[in-house]
Formats: C-alpha cells, structure tokens, sequence
C-alpha cells in the first residue's frame, strides 16, 4: 500500500483480512510514527522511504518488494497513484498505465485526458495569478459562477465558486483604508483575486511536503446534482458499483455534509453515470484498481459532467456507506483487482445507509461535543475536546459523523439528519 495513512486504509486493513492478505506499507518514517495503533499494528513490515522523491522512492520499493516478495501494489493516496503506477511497471505487478497516471492526480492534466477522450466535463482554464485568471476566464467565457481550485489537491482544500463579480459597485471596486485598492490590477474583482490566492495557498502537500503544482485551475460552474461513483477496473475490464448521491454546502466553499446509497436516480441515469464513471477512470489509465468519480447533472439533463476522477479508494467513510447498502466491500474489489483477481463487485443486498458529517458554524475551539445515540445508527468523533477547528472552509473542519442504516435511502437520509440536527457542537 503505497500511503494507507488516509479514509480508506481502515477498510483495507480489513479487507486484507478478509481476503487472508498481507500488508506491507511504503511511507515516510515520519509519517508512520504518527500512523495510528491499529494500523502499525496491521502492517506486516514498512518500507521506509521519501515518496516525494520519485527515482528514490522508486528504488527502494523496487528492492522491498523482491525481498519480501509483494504480489500486488495498492495505490492509496491520490497524490502518489502516480508513482504506484511506475512501481506496478517496473517490477511487472498489475498496476495503472503510467503514462496517463498522472491526469489521476493533476486535474489540469485531468481536463486534456476527458478532453481527447471526450468526456463530459466543465469548461477549463489555466491561470498563474488573478489578473491572467479573470483574462482566461472570460477569453474561454466561463461566465459565473467561476469554480477556481487548485491543480493538485483534495478535501475540497482551496476550491471556491465565485458567484459573480464584486458586489453592486462592480469589478475592482473593493476599497482599502487609504482609498481604492486593486493590488491585482484595476478591473479583477476582488472575490476572484481571493479566490485565486486561496488556490495558490498550498504549494506543499501534508503530510510528506510534496511539491504541488500551483497553477491554478478555472472551471465553468455545472449546476445539478451531484453524485459519486467508484469503478473497479481488472486487467483492463471495468466493474462499475454503486452510485451514491452526494450534499454539499452552497456558497462559496463546498464542503461535502454526507452521502446516500442507493441515490435515488432512475435505474438508466443510473447506468449512465456508472458508464461515464467507466470512461473516466479509463481516460486517466486506471487499469487494475479502483478509481473514484464525481459527476453533477444538470437540472433537466441526463448527462453525467465528471467533475473529478481519482485512482484510489474514496473517502469520507463512502467504503462503509457502500458496503452497508450493497454488501459490496469496495477494499476488497481494489485489493483483488491488484491482486489481478476477478473483483467482487457484485451487490448483495438492496439496503440503504448515509453519512453526514458534523461541521462547526464557525472556527474556534472545541469545546463540547454530542451526538445522540440512535437506533440504527452509530456516530463517531473526530476531534479531541480542545482542539482548533479552522473555519469551515474544507473538509478539515469536521467535527464528526454519524451513519444512519435503514431499508430506504430517505430513511437512512433522514435518520442521519435527525441524529446530525440533535447534535449539538461548542465552540469557545
Ligand atoms: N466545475 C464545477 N461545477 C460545479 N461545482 C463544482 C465544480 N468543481 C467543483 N465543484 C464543487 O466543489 C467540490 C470540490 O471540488 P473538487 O471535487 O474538484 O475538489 P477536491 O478538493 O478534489 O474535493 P474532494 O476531495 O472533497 O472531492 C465538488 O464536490 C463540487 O461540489
Ligand atoms: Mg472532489
């Protein structure tokens, strides 16, 4: 497992066990001292290495696995899928095409990969400042609301929609103490200026320090649903599984606040967003393994626009909700897929479950915490009392999440928003 530190690596230390499979992780030493207990403790050895450093990394994988004899190289965290793609070549492992591997990380790349392979996806464009941001975005008439997001990242870190240029005065006509102020030319609205630095914040992945791309990216804004959809692809043969609807916040930061499987769209919509989910994950080289896709549709469409795709497991406990309402354990299908098995990606049951996560109104710092216990339901805390939560501007400041089960998806969505609503969080 190339960096099992993330959402997912909790499902693949029990998929692993399911399925009678060792583990092995490649991860930083520094990074390892901070793993939780129960996954040290599910590692049978840890190549120690600096995944930021490709030829390096590469080497010493090369030589842990042919000493401890590994038969299967997991990709686990996004920004690395890349690297586990070259690794899977290099010692002749079912793996991704490395040549296309990187689109999976870099949604810039990933825009030129749906592009040639026409997929349906927002209108894009690349910028290094505010001033070429607010240029490119109306050269390519993007129009608003604008989506400006980072190249490279995840957790919604750094994305904004910007709605509209600034306020009733118009463009540029935000003010500083001393009179008008355009530190970044005359006409860019101010909120796009913010935006833009917002996007260009991380120039250094947590936790390893990786070098990110930091242009940014500008997206035309697709309204509509939105909805995920995982695929596993074995020795090139796509498996598609469930579609799970997908909440966000409105506004300028989309945050995720829960998922629901089955996602209540009709049973062809529902084949078409498995089918473009497919396409997507094969557009960016996923050819053993797992790849996550969000899509939105449009109001009165049927058409699937793909927002992202990642060549990974998902997040937000998605492996769970999935499993609850299907019985497809989605670890188990990636571990058999780089395993280059036939993956169990069949669903077993037609039951319900959603997740919402439990988001501060405000920064701050945490002071108390509850979430009623419901049947059918269980909730988990993610932060310690005393911790400061930043303001809800990505997916770092959640506080927690409950997961409702029930015999339907409104069920199980209203179930977990009672127990969310009866949460009670304070702030100090
Ligand atoms: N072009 C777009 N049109 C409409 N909404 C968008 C667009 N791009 C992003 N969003 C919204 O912003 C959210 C985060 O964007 P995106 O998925 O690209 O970033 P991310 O950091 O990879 O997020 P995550 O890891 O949380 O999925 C999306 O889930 C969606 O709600
Ligand atoms: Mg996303």
């Amino acid at each position: 497992m190339i960096e099992p530190m993330g959402n997912a690596g909790r499902f693949l230390v029990e998929a692993a066990d399911r399925l009678g499979v060792r583990l092995y992780a490649a991860t930083h030493k520094d990074v390892h001292e901070g793993y939780p207990e129960w996954l040290r403790a599910a590692l049978a050895g840890v190549c120690a290495t600096d995944l930021t450093d490709t030829p390096r990394a590469l080497g010493d994988m090369d030589a842990f696995c042919r000493q401890h004899g590994i038969v299967g190289v997991a990709p686990c965290f996004e920004l690395f899928t890349p690297l586990a793609a070259l690794l899977a070549e290099r010692i002749g492992l079912p793996g991704n095409d490395p040549r296309l591997a990187r689109a999976a990380r870099n949604k810039i790349e990933m825009g030129e990969a749906f592009a040639a392979a026409g997929i349906p996806a927002p209108r894009w464009a690349v910028a290094h400042d505010a001033a070429e941001a607010y240029r490119v975005a109306r050269a390519h008439g993007l129009g608003w609301p604008l989506v400006v997001k980072p190249a490279e990242q995840g957790g919604s870190w750094g994305v904004s929609v910007v709605d509209g240029p600034d306020g009733p005065d118009g463009p540029g006509a935000a003010h500083g103490p001393d009179g008008p102020r355009a530190p970044h030319g005359p006409e860019v609205p101010e909120r796009l200026a913010a935006a833009v630095d917002a996007a260009r914040r991380f120039t250094h992945a947590y936790p390893h320090g990786l070098e990110l791309d930091t242009r940014v990216l500008l997206q035309e804004y697709i309204p509509g649903g939105e909805y995920s959809c995982d695929t596993v692809v074995a020795g090139g043969v796509v498996y598609p599984l469930p579609v799970v609807a997908k909440d966000t916040t409105e506004g300028r930061y989309r945050i995720e606040t829960g998922h629901t499987c089955p996602s209540g769209l009709s049973a062809p919509l529902v084949r078409r967003v498995q089918h473009i989910a497919a396409r997507a994950a094969l557009a960016v080289g996923v050819r053993n393994g797992i790849a996550h896709t969000e899509v939105k549709i449009p109001p009165g469409t049927e058409t699937p626009y793909v927002i992202e795709t990642g060549a990974r497991l998902p997040g937000d406990n998605l492996c769970e909700v999935v499993e609850a309402a299907t019985g497809v354990s989605e670890a188990v299908a990636h571990l058999q897929a780089v395993l280059g098995q036939v993956p169990d990606a069949v669903p077993s049951r037609t039951d319900a479950a959603s997740i919402r996560f439990l988001l501060p109104e405000h920064g701050g710092v945490l002071r108390r915490v509850s979430i009623p216990d419901l049947p059918g339901t269980h909730s988990e805390v993610h932060l310690r009392l005393g911790a400061v939560v930043p303001e809800p501007a990505d997916s770092s400041c959640r506080i927690g999440h409950v997961v409702a089960r029930a015999e339907t998806a409104d069920q199980a969505r209203g179930l977990a928003e009672r127990v969310a609503a009866r949460s009670r969080v304070e702030m100090g």
